[in-house]
């Protein structure tokens, strides 16, 4: 969906973005991290054009932006950036609707979208789209500079530490809020933070930048494991999994298994494990609660009969489940005497949290045992 090839930004002297080579697949949602300066913001406004690389390639569904009008291309990728921007003297509705209606879509389809948007996140658009935004708290505010990058559907969102200024609580919330969208919307994001507990969340694939340089491309669980050298052991920090620590369950599953929404068809439920290279989906509702659990094989046999995933969830046996605060142990000991393949990890609310899978716990002990160094 994204290709950069060979990107260089330099400013005089100074190279903020030093030959940047990264593939984004459709649907992926990727997070760039490093430290204050190292070319998070550059790397992201080169998407957009907002700053125009000096050297290299970035692609968009393999169409150079550097040949595409700059104004259409803006249209087209949705941009979230931390001073979010509303328009004060405008009514939320007014602010969610601004790309709709800079591409003259019909007023009744507007109207329709932005109501959508504002039940996706839980806000009763009878009471808040006729407000204005001094009227809202900061979370608030910055869920509807959310909407808005979403109203026109693009299929390209670019967010710059869209959460950074928000208190802890409203951060974890949107957050959340993000990673349940994104389960359902599978739209191709990349997001910029410098909180590694925010890149770990909701990240399909981290980008660890140190001056201007990818420093490591791999999931949150290879990132975890495996840090590529010293820096991204230490930005990662400590003590997030090391042997005498390898208690709780949350610390041996993947953080990011690959979730569908009841309503997607069996086509795209295919397409999407083929391209994710899984042959068993977890199916979620938009809070995140597990519904069950589709095989590849289920699929492919019922794809005549059925058109949505919903329809055939229902009739797996219930699937096997652990808490977040059980042991590791408990969960070795579900997999191995239940003969499970992969065991879902759900918090109090039932919502998915995690995956243990029988290579997630493997590599969980074999790390414990022997350690990161020398593998
Ligand atoms: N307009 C500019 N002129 C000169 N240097 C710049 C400009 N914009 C950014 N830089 C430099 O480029 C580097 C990368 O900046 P930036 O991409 O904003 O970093 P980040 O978003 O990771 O904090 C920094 O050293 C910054 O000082
Ligand atoms: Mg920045």
């Amino acid at each position: 969906m994204v290709k950069f090839t060979n990107v260089v930004k330099t400013y005089g002297e100074h190279v903020a973005v030093k030959n940047l080579n990264l593939e984004i697949p459709e649907g992926e949602l990727v997070v760039l991290i490093g430290p204050s300066g190292c070319g998070k913001t550059t790397t992201l406004k080169m998407v957009n054009r907002l700053i125009e690389p000096t050297s290299g390639d970035i692609f968009i569904r393999d169409r150079n932006v550097m040949e595409l009008n700059p104004v259409a291309l803006r249209r087209e990728i949705g941009y979230v950036i931390q001073q979010i921007g509303l328009f004060p003297n405008m009514t939320i509705e007014q602010n969610i609707d601004v790309v709709p209606r800079l591409l003259g879509w019909p007023a009744e389809k507007r109207k329709r979208r932005v109501y959508e948007l504002l039940e996706m996140v839980g806000m009763e658009p009878d009471i808040y789209a006729s407000r204005y935004p001094t009227e809202l708290s900061g979370g608030q505010q910055q869920r509807i500079g959310v909407l808005r990058a979403l109203a026109v559907e693009p299929p390209l969102i670019l967010m710059d530490e869209p959460f950074g200024a928000l208190d802890p609580i409203a951060r974890e919330t949107l957050q959340d809020e993000l990673k349940s969208l994104q389960a359902r919307l599978n739209k191709t994001t990349i997001f910029v933070t410098h909180d590694m507990d925010e890149a770990l969340k909701l990240a399909d694939r981290v980008v660890v930048m140190n001056q201007g340089q990818v420093v490591q491309v791999a999931t949150p669980e290879e990132l975890l494991r495996k840090p590529a050298n010293d820096f991204v052991a230490s930005f990662i920090g400590k003590n997030r999994l090391n042997g005498e620590a390898l208690q709780s369950v949350e610390q041996i599953m993947l953080l990011n298994p690959v979730t569908v929404s009841p309503q997607l068809g069996l086509a795209e439920g295919l397409a999407l494990m083929k391209r994710r290279k899984v042959d068993t989906v977890l199916v979620v509702d938009e809070d995140r609660k597990l519904l069950g659990g589709v095989a590849v094989e289920i699929l492919d046999r019922e794809h005549k009969r059925a058109k949505t995933i919903g329809e055939i969830v229902t009739q797996e046996s219930p699937l096997p489940t652990i808490n977040r605060r059980a042991s590791a142990k408990e969960a070795f000991d579900m997999m191995v005497g239940e003969k499970l393949k992969y065991l879902p990890v759900i918090d109090e609310n039932n919502a998915l949290v995690g995956l243990v899978t029988r290579n997630s716990m493997v590599d969980a002990l074999a790390s414990a045992v022997w350690g990161d160094e020398g593998e």
